[in-house]
């Protein structure tokens, strides 16, 4: 058991399992993309270990980009996305990974989609390490998933709770 602020947390997913998961991720992408020189825009904060992890699992050319978004605020969603740092890349007939650290409501990837959707980009596909499909209220297609996990809140491997936890190094649920 961990403490979070003023929240216990008990273990869920341990390195080895996360690290078994993200390789297999990225030997798939690789295989998808090969010869498509991928841009791949992984989401703020909550996404900066796993596309870290993922993007050394990527043995083919791609490039790397962040976007910042929020729209958590302690442990529920304001059910509002705020823009924090934008797109600076030119997306125009490329082919775009965006990558987040989990998927909630999917209000943040609806968001992220319609963002990238604009620039014209030549496809683009969704990498999720997390899914809470209980907890899903917009309909968007997830192409890469991690794992699919119950309605908890988690925290660990760059995901928060309320700003702190992100550096654990493997994730942890809710103890309740
Ligand atoms: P959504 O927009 O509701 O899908 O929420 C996505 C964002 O909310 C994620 O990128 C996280 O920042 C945050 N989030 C959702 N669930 C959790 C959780 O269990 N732990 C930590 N952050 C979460």
């Amino acid at each position: 058991m961990i403490e979070v602020k003023d929240k216990i947390f008990k273990p869920y997913l341990g390195q080895p399992t996360i690290e078994k998961r993200v390789k297999e991720l990225g030997r798939e992408i690789s295989k998808d993309y090969r010869g498509k020189d991928p841009i791949i825009i992984g989401v703020l904060n909550g996404a900066y270990i796993f596309l870290s992890d993922l993007s050394k699992a990527i043995d083919i050319p791609a490039e790397i980009s962040f976007i910042k978004i929020s729209s958590y605020e302690g442990d529920s969603s304001t059910g509002k996305v705020k823009r924090l740092i934008g797109l600076d890349v030119e997306l125009k007939n490329r082919h775009v990974l965006l990558v987040e650290d989990i998927v909630d409501t999917g209000l943040s990837m609806i968001n992220l989609l319609s963002q990238v959707n604009e620039k014209e980009p030549a496809s683009v596909k969704t990498v999720t390490l997390l899914y809470k499909p209980d907890a899903l209220r917009h309909n968007v297609a997830l192409d890469y998933i991690g794992f699919q996990i119950p309605n908890k809140f988690v925290v660990g491997y760059g995901l928060d709770y309320d700003g702190f936890g992100r550096n654990i190094p493997e994730i942890y649920q809710l103890s309740t």
